[in-house]
């Protein structure tokens, strides 16, 4: 399964929406995923004295997921000329190496005038540092809050074209690396057998 994070806990976040919008897509394709939105995470059951430590049975589940998923795909707004600190927060909980090494990660980036390029280019630098296989293809949405209508539906055509493009290669992508037995999943399988 792959899974959508929305990548902020703000509720009724555009992120959301740009997730719900990219589920369809990937429906449309003949795919289920998952979205995983931050506002739902518990927040709450994390304390400094667990960095690395063993984690509450309800953060673990979350955790579970992103160490059985796939492929991730990030949708991440811009804050203060990067990623929210709720996503950052999350994923210094993740554990190291199982939740990011060759695991397959899509990036989409939302804000104002520069589209979440930063964010999007920050996280880059996490999931490369930490070995991850990130998908080359990201899609950046300018001015974010005028190409969503009251709906929550995206208007901007060219926007959901690449939205769709991307969700093709990324699709692609976790293919190639399932089939040639170098994504996360085969390296857990390596792992687990020494
Ligand atoms: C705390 C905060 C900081 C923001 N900082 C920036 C910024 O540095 N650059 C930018 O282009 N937009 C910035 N924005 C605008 C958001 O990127 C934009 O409103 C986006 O829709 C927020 O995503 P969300 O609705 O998923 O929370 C900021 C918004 C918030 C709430």
């Amino acid at each position: 399964m792959k899974y959508i994070l929305v990548g902020t806990n703000r509720p009724q976040s555009n992120s959301r929406k740009i997730a719900e919008a990219i589920q369809k897509i990937y429906d449309h394709l003949d795919e289920k995923v998952e979205i995983l939105d931050l506002k739902d995470f518990p927040f709450h059951e994390l304390k400094g004295e667990l960095y690395g430590k063993v984690l509450p049975e309800n953060v673990m589940e979350w955790m579970r997921k992103i160490n059985e998923s796939e492929g991730l795909i990030v949708v991440v707004p811009e804050y203060n000329g990067s990623m929210p600190g709720a996503l950052k927060y999350f994923i210094d909980f993740w554990s190291y190496p199982e939740s990011f090494e060759h695991r397959p990660i899509c990036m989409v980036g939302l804000g104002g005038m520069f589209g979440g390029l930063r964010p999007v280019e920050h996280l880059q630098q996490i999931f490369g540092y930490r070995n991850s296989f990130v998908f080359p293809d990201r899609v950046f949405m300018q001015n974010v809050w005028k190409i969503i209508n009251a709906q929550g539906e995206i208007t901007e055509k060219i926007s959901m074209d690449l939205l769709m493009a991307q969700a093709k290669g990324f699709q692609a992508f976790c293919r190639a690396l399932h089939t040639e037995k170098l994504d996360s999943y085969h390296l857990s399988l390596t792992r687990n057998k020494k």
